[in-house]
């Protein structure tokens, strides 16, 4: 008797180890020391005996924290199996194909604080079925096809703290009243078109909200709670807003339909960083707000940057963006320290005047990046608008530049200046630019000089500046012919080397071709202008 016990026992012993073995074999078993985790992420487990692995067993063996079972086609949960892991604080059922939720892991698994249930097949869900004691804290419903969330019973009160509802199919928020502890709220991407008055009022903890990506026609701050310190309300059809005093430090409003912005905006007494690009602003109020760092104006339809902001209005203000709006000039109209400035993509401006940033500084004990780029029209700069300005980086690239007066830059320049994709003429005037900038950047930054051409002159259309570096003598101020004599040579020696791998490579016969041409072309012109200068001598000497 006593030895056939002991067999059975034995039997079990391996039976569990087995079963042990078994998901450590198909899963990645570890431990921490707040308990033992399992991660089975993509290990095709769909398929339901797969999934019959004895986990109550290991559970005893070794408290089960978290179960990773994403990404494995599971239509039904083996909830036998779940319901026994008394410990299992996290589980993740990410990227499934359940559509249901079901009542028994709420139930029976009473330490669980964290739900993953993203990208499965939800159309519905009722949120009484979170218990008053369940522990749930984090549930992740987003990327389901929610069209409304119920709440069956009244009496729940729920300790969820962090839910994502985003990327659903949601019209109402009628639930929400019965989640009073959550902090973090996400309701971006679904199908709201109003927030009701009171549901979101009621969430007195609320601390960060997302309702962006929906399709909201207003937005009034009366309606959300004072404890709401970041609210993403972009890519709405919003043209409406109702500013009241709020707590709010981050106001995201982009791409929404907004026409301006009323002087209560001064209510928002903490606000840090204010994005409103992709609207319909012509101006910004005069308010004060002591904490803004970052103003984002961009792609709204400013004929100027507004003369509001100052630093009188924004003592702390980091970074301005006026990107794509219709300016008719750069020029900054108040007194502002910034440590970085955006100007890009205005069609609308040719020139920097002398006067455009003689207001604008670096903040105190620092210096500030400039960046005006892409701006298809902007041909003309003045020298000497960055003087006064102790810069750390100078963005220029990709605007309309043919020529940069040598006086912008002092000899012994000292920052980063990116010139790229300007469109110059390199003659005489650009000389400086052989002598000092491409040094400077050959040695700070080699990638600034990647896209640092000439459009010109002809010879040398779309050479990159580099190729001069340390060339003696002042190579864009040399005439013509000089020139065409100097990159003859380089043709030369390019030929040379392909007739070496003529046979081998059919493909040289093109280059080959190419080359010859290139080289009749500028012989042919050499010849000419040598001509023609002969003939100009000719000329000249014959007056004397
Ligand atoms: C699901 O949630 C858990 C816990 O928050 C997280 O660790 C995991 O990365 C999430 N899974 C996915 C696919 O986002
Ligand atoms: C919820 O899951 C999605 C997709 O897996 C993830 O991108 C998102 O960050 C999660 N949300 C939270 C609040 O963790
Ligand atoms: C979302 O709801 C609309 C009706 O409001 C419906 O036509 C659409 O099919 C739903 N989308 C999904 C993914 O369920
Ligand atoms: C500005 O705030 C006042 C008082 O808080 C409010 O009565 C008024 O409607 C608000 N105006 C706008 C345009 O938001
Ligand atoms: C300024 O430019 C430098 C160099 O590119 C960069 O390291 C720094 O983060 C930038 N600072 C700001 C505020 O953009
Ligand atoms: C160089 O080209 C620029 C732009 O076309 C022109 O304004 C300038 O006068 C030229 N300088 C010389 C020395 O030819």
């Amino acid at each position: 008797m006593f030895n056939y016990c002991n067999i059975i026992m034995l039997f079990l012993l391996i039976v569990r180890n087995k079963c042990l073995c078994d998901i450590c074999k198909t899963c990645i078993c570890s431990t921490l020391n707040t308990g033992a985790i399992i991660d089975c992420h993509n290990k095709h487990l769909g398929v339901n005996d797969v999934l019959n692995f004895d986990l109550f067993t290991l559970d005893q063996h070794q408290p089960l924290n978290k179960l990773i079972l994403s990404k494995n086609n599971i239509v039904l949960l083996p909830i036998n199996e779940l319901k026994n892991l008394k410990h299992l604080k996290k589980l993740d059922l990410s990227q499934n194909q359940l559509d249901n939720i079901h009542l028994d892991i709420f139930k029976n698994l009473n330490d669980l604080e964290d739900l993953n249930y993203s990208h499965n097949l939800l159309w519905g869900f009722d949120i009484s079925i979170l218990n008053i004691d369940s522990s749930l804290s984090k549930f992740n419903l987003s990327h389901n096809r929610i069209n409304s969330m119920e709440r069956s019973s009244e009496n729940t009160t729920i300790k969820l703290k962090v839910l994502d509802v985003s990327h659903n199919n949601l019209t109402n928020l009628n639930f929400l009243d019965g989640l009073p502890q959550l902090k973090y709220l996400d309701l971006s991407f679904n199908k709201l078109t109003i927030l009701p008055t009171k549901s979101l009022f009621c969430l007195q903890h609320l601390k960060i909200l997302y309702i962006n990506n929906n399709h909201l026609l207003d937005l009034n701050l009366q309606n959300f709670p004072l404890s709401l310190l970041e609210l993403y309300a972009g890519n709405n059809f919003i043209n409406h807003l109702l500013l009241q005093k709020s707590s709010i430090r981050i106001l995201n409003i982009q791409n929404n339909r907004i026409p301006d912005i009323s002087k209560n905006l001064t209510l928002l007494e903490g606000l840090k960083d204010l994005n409103i690009n992709r609207n319909s602003l012509s101006g910004f109020p005069d308010v004060f707000l002591k904490d803004l760092e970052i103003l984002d104006l961009s792609f709204n339809n400013l004929r100027m940057i507004p003369e509001t902001v100052s630093i009188k209005n924004f003592p702390n203000l980091r970074i301005l963006k006026v990107n794509k709006n219709r300016l008719k000039d750069i020029k900054i109209r108040s007194e502002l320290r910034l440590e970085r400035l955006e100007v890009n993509f205005v069609e609308t401006i040719k020139e920097i005047s002398k006067e455009a940033f003689l207001m604008l500084r670096e903040k105190e004990n620092d210096c500030i990046n400039i960046t005006i780029s892409s701006n298809k029209k902007l041909s003309t700069i003045e020298k000497n608008v960055f003087q006064h300005m102790n810069i750390c980086f100078l963005d220029l690239s990709n605007n309309c530049f043919a020529h940069l007066p040598s006086e912008l830059f002092d000899v012994n320049v000292n920052y980063l200046i990116n010139l790229q994709g300007n469109p110059f003429i390199c003659n005489c005037s650009l000389q400086w630019m052989l002598n000092i900038i491409v040094p400077k950047l050959y040695l700070m930054k080699p990638s600034l000089l990647e896209d640092l051409r000439c459009a010109g002159p002809s010879p040398l259309t779309n050479k990159r500046m580099i190729h001069w570096y340390k060339w003696k003598g002042k190579v864009f101020c040399d005439d013509f012919s000089h020139l065409a004599e100097r990159m003859t040579v380089n043709i030369a020696s390019i030929f040379d080397k392909q007739v070496v791998t003529f046979e081998t490579s059919p493909g040289m016969i093109a280059a080959l071709a190419t080359a010859i041409t290139l080289l009749a072309i500028l012989t042919i012109i050499g010849i000419l202008l040598t001509q023609r200068m002969i003939a100009k001598k000719r000329r000249i000497n014959r007056k004397f």
